[in-house]
Parts: C-alpha cells; sequence; structure tokens
C-alpha cells in the first residue's frame, strides 16, 4: 500500500472548499502521455491554480496504470522544481482515477497512490449505484481518499462506451444518495456531454460567424440539487468547449471534423461560480494537440523528430490550460 501523502500528492477536499467559498471550480484534466502532464503542470504553476490529472479507463489501457501513477507522482516534483524556479507558491494536485467502474480498481488505485476516485454507477439500478457507490466510500475513507459518484446519464463515448441519450439527475434522489453513500462529491447531467459531438446541428443556432449555439445546460435543475445539498460539491463531467477555431486549424490542415459543437464557455463561466467545484475537460486537449501536430506537418512534411510536433503540440495545450484557468474556471490564483 502506497499513500498518496507520501507522495506529495493532497485529495480533493481542500480544493473543493476553496473552490465553494472563492466561487471558481477545479479544473481536472485528463492525461495519457508525457507531454500532456507537462503541460498541465506548467499551465497550472504558471497561472498558481490548483489541479485535479485525472486517468481514464482508456488511459490506463494505452499508457499503464501504475506508470500513470509514477507519472503523477513525477508531476508533484516538476511542480516543485518549477515553482521554486519561477519564485511562485507550490500548487495542490491530486490524482484522480476518472469512471472508475469496480470496487477492485478503486481499491488497486487508492493502494497505488491515487488520492481520489470516481466511482461511476451512474448505468446501474438506483439501488445498484447507491450500494457500489457506498462500498467504495467505506474502502476509500479508511485511506483519506475522496469519493465521487455519479446520479443521471451523460450521453458520448466514454471508455469506448456510446451512451445515445442522457438522462438528467432527479433532485429528488440525491439527498437520498448524498446521506446513504457518504461520497464527497456529486457528478450531475444537466446537458453536458462527453467528446466533440456533444449536439447536433439540429439542435443548435448559429451565429453570424457560423458558429453553432446550443442549447443551454440545465441551470434550474443545477439549482433545485444545490437547494436540495447546500454547500455540497458539484462536478461538471463533458465541459469542453470545442472551439471553432481549433476544429479549424485541424480542418485547414487535412483533418475531417464537422459539425463539432462544445459547452459555450459562458456557461462554464456560469457554473463554475455556483457548488459546480470540478470540471471535466479532456476532449479539447485532444483537439488542440492535433490541431497542432496538423500545423507543424503542414508546414514542414520532411519533419520525422517527434520532438518537433509534439513541442508545438504542448505548447498549444499549455495556453489552452491557462486560458480555462484564468477565463473560464476562475481557479488561477488559488494555488
Ligand atoms: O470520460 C471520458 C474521458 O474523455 C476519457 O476518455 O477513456 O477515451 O480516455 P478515454
Ligand atoms: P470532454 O469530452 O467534454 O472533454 O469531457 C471529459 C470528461 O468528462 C472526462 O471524465
Ligand atoms: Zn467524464
Amino acid at each position: 500500500m502506497i499513500s498518496y501523502k507520501d507522495l506529495g500528492l493532497v485529495n480533493t477536499k481542500d480544493m473543493f472548499k476553496g473552490a465553494m467559498v472563492g466561487g471558481y471550480a477545479i479544473p481536472a484534466y485528463n492525461f495519457n502521455n508525457m507531454e500532456q502532464i507537462q503541460a498541465i503542470i506548467t499551465a497550472c504553476v504558471e497561472s498558481q491554480s490548483p489541479v485535479i490529472m485525472q486517468v481514464s479507463s482508456g488511459a490506463r489501457k494505452y499508457a499503464n496504470q501504475t506508470l500513470l501513477r509514477y507519472m503523477g507522482e513525477g508531476a508533484v516534483q516538476m511542480m516543485k522544481e518549477m515553482a521554486k524556479a519561477k519564485g511562485l507558491k507550490e500548487i495542490p494536485i491530486a490524482l484522480h482515477l476518472d469512471h472508475g467502474d469496480t470496487l477492485e480498481l478503486c481499491q488497486s488505485c487508492i493502494e497505488s497512490g491515487f488520492s481520489s476516485v470516481m466511482i461511476d454507477g451512474s448505468h446501474h439500478s438506483y439501488e445498484d449505484n447507491v450500494a457500489l457507490t457506498k462500498k467504495v466510500v467505506e474502502y476509500a475513507h479508511q485511506y483519506d481518499v475522496t469519493v465521487e459518484g455519479e446520479l443521471g446519464v451523460l450521453a458520448g463515448i466514454e471508455d469506448d462506451v456510446v451512451a445515445e441519450k442522457s438522462t438528467y439527475t432527479k433532485p429528488e434522489e440525491v439527498v437520498d444518495f448524498v446521506g446513504r453513500t457518504g461520497v464527497d462529491s456529486l457528478a450531475i447531467s444537466i446537458g453536458t456531454s462527453h467528446g466533440a459531438y456533444k449536439f447536433k446541428p439540429e439542435q443548435c443556432t448559429r451565429n453570424e460567424e457560423g458558429v453553432y449555439i446550443p442549447p443551454p445546460l440545465r441551470f434550474d435543475i443545477l439549482t433545485e440539487i444545490e437547494e436540495k445539498i447546500p454547500g455540497f460539491s458539484i462536478v461538471l463531467h463533458g465541459s469542453s468547449s470545442v472551439p471553432m477555431v481549433a476544429v479549424d486549424i485541424i480542418n485547414q490542415n487535412g483533418g475531417e471534423l464537422a459539425d463539432s459543437v462544445g459547452i459555450p464557455e459562458e456557461q462554464l463561466r456560469q457554473a463554475a461560480k455556483s457548488a459546480v467545484c470540478k470540471v471535466n475537460i479532456d476532449s479539447d486537449g485532444r483537439l488542440w494537440m492535433t490541431a497542432a501536430i496538423r500545423k507543424t506537418f503542414t508546414d514542414k512534411p520532411a519533419e520525422f523528430d517527434p520532438r518537433k510536433y509534439l513541442g508545438p503540440a504542448r505548447e498549444a495545450l499549455i495556453e489552452m490550460y491557462k486560458h480555462k484557468n484564468e477565463s473560464v474556471l476562475g481557479s488561477a490564483g488559488h494555488a
């Protein structure tokens, strides 16, 4: 058993307390490789933001859970050196399991040094979700590891599973769920979804620049939930904005992404000011990396050194993460 505390990581308790009081949200960025981890740490140190680094099942298959855990530990050391060199404060870093689906997986992550886990029982019946989540909480809390549960189903692609339809979280269930499971935070479904195609074009209007404007998130449901469990930390998955500029760079450089639509930044700003304390972003990182790599290959077709195309991709990620922290989630300056 390796405790996350010995690795310099923190759980999400104090992060969420700060976010709730301060009216901002903690960024939860997915990572699968070295360039992503370097970009997340660089951006969050430079913008002085706490950060949750999260590992999905897809990431564990791609990069190996143990290696990712060591990278999480390495991220703490990198953060310390970078903060010292730049004369900045050290930032809190949590290492989180994203969309854990079994007790055994959560246990294995906790035993290898994760500081926070999500148990996603949202695809089960309500009672099975309660039972599974409660078991994970009982195990995790022995080690001071925080647990995120989920009520309601998001549409989109998540770990190779495609959910066609979303089911909004039922506010009447949250008091019972939170009380019976003992979770530390709750992911809810209010209209966000996973991936780069969150809305169908026919659901959207278009502004004068041709940008798709999706229907607004269900802030009424969020408000009802906040009233039922005041001060409780809420999580939003599927919160990439799918910036048109990144999609355009991809398409101008040989890509074929059509009709991709994300969550407008203004709505995420509004959510971050509420009880939403954690906002999950993965797809925007994928888009910006792809845009930078495609552009490098267009501009320099003879290039074959991975550092020459992954380097610009890492720079694009740094800019994007800083922008999220500073101008969307408001977490910058809260290290
Ligand atoms: O929940 C979805 C995340 O974007 C992770 O996706 O399993 O393809 O890494 P992934
Ligand atoms: P996006 O696909 O919108 O980036 O959502 C990521 C996510 O929710 C990871 O859990
Ligand atoms: Zn998710």
